[in-house]
């Protein structure tokens, strides 16, 4: 087992998470579609997501999972939330570890704003799943737009949960030229367009 998991000590797995059947399908035909092979999860949780995103991409495709570990604004009141902040980033380690996909799972352990100018690789997928206010959300739509590589597809959660979701993104629309939809609560973009098909 590789660093950082080898060094972490590992708690028993535990399952809790935010991972809707309807972005497992609209996921799974993103990964189908686009073949991504760099993918970037902003807010990684318990890692429920990440694994099924690890699981599906395909083969020698890396999953960066990106989050501070330090939970959210938004999901404070939750009451499944604050037991689980104190060990929330050893037991994001022990789970991938359970899960057999360490060598697929690479954890980011920053916030999404630094990890955004840090991150080296360019993603061809980001979902995104961190804070959905839109103090968070707004500045992390434009900061990872501009990171994910032409033709890369930028998606998320939350349409239908947080109504700053639909607002940001409509807003940033024009701006940054994002063609929107969603299915339920999960949203994506069509894929960017580089700067000659923009032009067209
Ligand atoms: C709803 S949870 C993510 C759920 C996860 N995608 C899943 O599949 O279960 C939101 C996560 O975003 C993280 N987060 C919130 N704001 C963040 C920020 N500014 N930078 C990094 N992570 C952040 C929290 O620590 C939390 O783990």
């Amino acid at each position: 087992v590789i660093e950082p998991y080898s060094s972490t000590a590992v708690l028993p797995f535990d399952p809790h998470g935010w991972l809707h059947h309807v972005n497992e399908r609209n996921l799974r035909r993103i990964i189908q579609t686009y073949v991504p092979t760099t993918i970037v999860e902003l807010g990684a949780w318990l890692g429920e997501t990440t694994r099924f995103l690890a699981r599906e991409a395909p083969k020698g495709a890396t999953v960066y999972a990106v989050d501070h570990f330090l939970g959210g604004p938004d999901i404070a009141h939750i009451p499944e939330v604050p037991p689980r902040l104190p060990t929330l980033y050893q037991q994001f380690i022990s789970n991938i570890r359970h899960s057999g996909l360490c060598d697929r799972i690479v954890p980011v352990r920053m916030d999404t704003q630094e990890a955004a100018r840090a991150l080296g690789p360019t993603p061809d997928l980001v979902y995104m799943d961190a804070c959905m206010f839109e103090s968070s959300f707004l500045p992390d739509v434009k900061a990872w737009w501009a990171r994910l590589a032409d033709g890369g597809v930028l998606c998320g959660d939350d349409w239908l949960f947080f109504p700053d979701v639909p607002r940001v993104l409509g807003q940033l629309q024009d701006e940054l030229g994002l063609v929107v939809h969603n299915d339920d609560n999960f949203w994506w973009c069509d894929p960017k367009r580089g700067p000659q098909e923009a032009r067209a």
